[in-house]
């Protein structure tokens, strides 16, 4: 379908930062620090989205009684564009995310937002802001869509009105240190999330209840929690913001093992690529349950070479270091693996044109 222009009025920032400024701005990227001139944004009200604006990027007014401040009616995504060698710009699956999007509002018993509008918001947005998409390899500008009810009533039921918004930001490494293994904490006192709770949506409460096990895990001095599965507490889910995979290398073939969907954990959309992006290299890649016991096990007996995390911020992160009430692995000596290097540079060669998209993950964003 194309896009109806009238779907978004475009009124621009009187406040837009000057070529030199904005350079300053880019000049030191780490992520979401940084946010550009203009955001998108687009009520829901009487069953229907409304007419959008793209306008100056800003605080937004809210009722204070509206639900989400109190009882979490919120989610969000996050995508990039990146530059192209063209001189063009594209962003990497946004039809995931917007699908993704839709999968966490029903979950929140909120309204779904057309793909479509989702896609035009974006694009409309990137392109009015294509000055702030970063040129270097690595760096992007990352796009954070957010949905909050908005209607003033303090009543515990669904919201009837709504507020999508949409926001960039030019951003680097999203760990300070750069690609450099991290070490993480495996959580025993928290969970993360349970079956038939909201494990595999992207809600604001997810977040806000992972932030005390984050607290601990930096005071045991490791720089990311890790997940087990609330049942049984022995099965490995996924990281803060990021998903798992555990590199295998026996008799001269290479396995990437990742958790399995099973409800919990997000399905996110750098494990979904990297899955076939590990076949497309001639790998094996399986998705299944893996135990604590069985990472220390694979670890002990040499089967198990490299661990790392994955997701749209972070990219591919490797693991270095884990450590858990009573014990601590070092994998791969502590230093970056070849597998993990193999698959972030085909990742990053696609998203920055490089490498052919053979499987049209990558979509050019229109110019006007
Ligand atoms: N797991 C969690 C909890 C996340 O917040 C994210 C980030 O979005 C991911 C995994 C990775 O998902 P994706 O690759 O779609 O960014
Ligand atoms: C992302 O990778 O897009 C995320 O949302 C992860 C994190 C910043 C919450």
């Amino acid at each position: 379908m194309q896009p109806s222009p009238s779907r978004l009025v475009i009124t621009p920032s009187a406040t837009a930062l000057n070529d030199g400024a904005r350079a300053e701005r880019m000049s030191k990227l780490s992520f979401g620090r940084a946010f550009t001139d203009h955001m998108a944004v687009i009520a829901y009200r009487d069953g229907a989205w409304q007419q959008g604006e793209i306008k100056a990027y800003g605080p937004l007014m809210l009722d204070p009684s509206c639900s989400s401040l109190h009882y979490g009616q919120a989610i969000f995504e996050g995508f990039k564009a990146f530059a192209q060698p063209d001189g063009g710009v594209a962003t990497f699956r946004p039809e995931a995310n917007a699908a993704r999007f839709n999968r966490s509002a029903a979950r929140l018993a909120m309204p779904a937002l057309p793909p479509d509008l989702f896609l035009e918001a974006a694009d409309a947005l990137i392109d009015l802001e294509r000055k702030w998409v970063p040129q270097q390899i690595g760096e992007s500008l990352y796009m954070r869509p957010l949905m909050i009810a908005t209607d003033p009533f303090l009543g515990v039921r669904p919201a009837s009105e709504y507020l999508f918004v949409l926001f960039g930001s030019p951003a680097g490494a999203y760990f300070p240190k750069g690609v450099k293994p991290v070490t993480v904490w495996i959580s025993e006192d928290f969970v993360r999330a349970a079956p038939g709770g909201t494990g595999e949506a992207k809600c604001a409460g997810n977040y806000a209840a992972s932030l005390v096990a984050q607290a601990q895990a930096e005071q045991k001095g490791c720089d990311q929690v890790v997940w087990l599965d609330a049942v049984e507490r022995q099965y490995v889910e996924e990281m803060g913001g990021m998903n798992l995979f555990f590199v295998y290398q026996q008799g001269g073939r290479t396995t990437i093992v990742t958790p399995e969907l099973t409800g919990t954990l997000l399905p996110g959309i750098t494990r979904d690529s990297l899955l076939q992006i590990a076949r497309d290299l001639g790998y094996a890649a399986e998705e299944r349950r893996l135990s604590v016991a069985q990472w220390r096990a694979d670890i002990a007996s040499g089967a198990m070479t490299e661990v790392f995390a994955c997701g749209t911020a972070a990219v591919i992160t490797p693991v270095g270091h884990v450590k858990a009430n009573g014990f601590e692995l070092t994998i791969n000596h502590g230093e970056n693996g070849s597998v993990t290097m193999a698959l972030r540079e085909a990742l990053l060669g696609i998203q920055h044109g490089s490498v052919a998209d053979t499987h049209g993950w990558m979509h050019t964003v229109a110019g006007k």
